[in-house]
């Protein structure tokens, strides 16, 4: 049987106060929108549908960003959730599947809540996700009996001993896709609200004698995100539980909570990771590696055995080979550099490729910029940069060569030879002693003012 997500993201996130639409606010460096479409990919959907409104563009674009194949559709007015599902509809033609409905604002569900979903799914038509609120607050409430849910009353709608309930609706809900098409269509908006409320459906699925039960999952999973503190507790929760992943799957952390994940962060086993380490998104690290103290990745492969840092940068497009060294003050952006290769001390490489067994002295940068242009250098295995050369785009050095110090580079330098390429020394016997001595005369000139 197939499986269609329908993920509801038309709200503006009034309370966000911000231009942005809320499901495209960050949590780890991707969107809530694309949390939400990961947890709902690992059941592996063949259909995902979002329903956008405010922003409806740039909604669209994230979400085909992550799944090419997404379909968009589109809610104009916000008129409640049974609405947002029902615009859903015409993508859903035909399709006899199941349905299961997430928000864009609740990213955190995990793959075994909705996988627990899909098998009690099995024994009723509908199911609800829900929740034991430390505070239910404005949620809706699940009315149960037994393991039968009757109805969902929103907060607004509930009497007194409804408002007393503490098991709560996290806004998942599971049910075939036909089903819920036709039960969302009997849905009116005569409530507190004056909205389409999609809980409206349990009520009228149990009215047709069709059964509905609810799944209770952990209340952190269906936080929920309306505000920038809300924003900022869910980071600290995805953070929280990264790092939690990261220490269970062999990786050292020396100072957790300074280490900042993205959503896509991959460590290998006994690696060590140093305080104050930022991870940007796109970052695969092979085992035994060393993070140093305040370094920051993104967009790179950093292969085992190597040592980053402290204070170094790599950025998109970097593929460190095995054992390599990259130190402080190192910026790297789309190079591949070979196995051992040393870039110890304050330098900048940039569209580069780097053989094997390579040493590149201290303040050594690629010039990749023409001002319009960028252009790539080629540099070989073993070979010797010396401190602060400059190689000037497009330019290789060949395998064994070397490079004086301070030279500027703009030709090939071949295999195994030496390229020099600066003024040569002179020296000038007594002359800084005069130097100094001239300088002295002219300033206590000054000093008696008949300079
Ligand atoms: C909803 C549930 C409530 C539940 C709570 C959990 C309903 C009627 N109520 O209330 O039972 O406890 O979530 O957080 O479903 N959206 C649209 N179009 C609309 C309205 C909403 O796309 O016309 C989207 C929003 O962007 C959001 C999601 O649906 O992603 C939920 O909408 P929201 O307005 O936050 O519903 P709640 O009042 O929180
Ligand atoms: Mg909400």
């Amino acid at each position: 049987m197939g499986l269609a997500l329908i993920i509801l993201a038309a709200g503006r996130g009034t309370r966000m106060k911000s231009d942005l639409p809320k499901v495209l606010h960050r949590i780890a460096g991707a969107p809530m929108l694309v949390h939400a479409m990961k947890a709902g990919e690992t059941l592996a959907p063949d259909e995902t549908v979002i329903v956008a409104g405010y922003g409806a563009e740039a909604v669209g674009a994230a979400a085909r960003d992550r799944a090419p194949d997404a379909r968009i559709v589109l809610q104009t007015e916000q008129r409640g959730t049974a609405h947002a599902v029902a615009q859903a509809a015409p993508a859903l033609d035909g399709f006899d599947g199941d349905v299961i409905v997430l928000f864009g604002d609740t990213p955190f569900i995990s793959a075994e809540t909705l996988a627990r979903m899909a098998e009690a799914r099995l024994h009723h038509d509908i199911v609800v996700l829900g929740f034991e609120a430390a505070d239910p607050a404005r949620y809706g409430r699940l009315v149960m009996h037994g393991d039968n849910l009757e109805r969902i009353v929103e907060f607004k709608d509930a009497r007194a001993t409804e408002r007393a309930i503490g098991f709560c609706n996290s806004g998942v809900m599971a049910a075939p896709a036909a089903l819920l098409f036709d039960l969302v269509a009997e849905v009116t908006d005569d409530n507190a609200g004056g909205e389409f409320y999609l809980t409206d459906i349990v009520a009228i699925a149990r009215a047709r004698g069709l059964s509905a039960t609810a799944v209770a999952c952990d209340e952190a999973e269906t936080l929920g995100i309306n505000s920038r503190t809300d924003l900022a507790a869910a980071e600290a929760a995805f953070q929280d539980r990264a790092r939690t992943m990261a220490m269970d799957a062999g990786v050292t952390l020396v100072n957790p909570n300074s280490v900042h994940f993205s959503h896509d962060t991959v460590i290998g086993r006994d690696t060590v990771v140093e305080p104050n380490v930022v991870f940007g998104p796109g970052v695969t690290v092979a085992e035994g590696v060393q993070l140093r103290a305040f370094s920051h990745l993104e967009g790179c492969h950093v292969g085992s055995g190597a040592i980053v840092g402290p204070y170094a940068r790599l950025r998109p497009g970097t593929d460190l080979g095995e054992e390599a060294r990259i130190g402080n003050f190192v910026e790297t952006k789309n190079a591949t550099i070979g196995t051992g290769t040393k870039i110890n001390h304050l330098s900048y490489i940039g569209d580069a490729t780097l053989g094997s067994g390579a040493n590149i002295g201290a303040g050594t940068i690629t010039c990749n910029y023409d001002g319009v242009m960028k252009h790539h250098t080629e540099i070989g295995a073993r070979a010797f940069i010396g401190s602060d050369t400059m190689l000037v785009a497009p330019v290789s050095v060949g395998d064994d060569a070397m490079t004086g110090s301070g030279s500027v580079i703009t030709r090939d330098v071949p295999g195994g030879a030496l390229a020099l390429s600066r003024p040569a020394q002179e020296n000038k016997p007594g002359m800084a002693r005069k130097l100094l001595e001239l300088l002295k005369k002219k300033k206590s000139q000054r000093d008696r003012g008949d300079g």
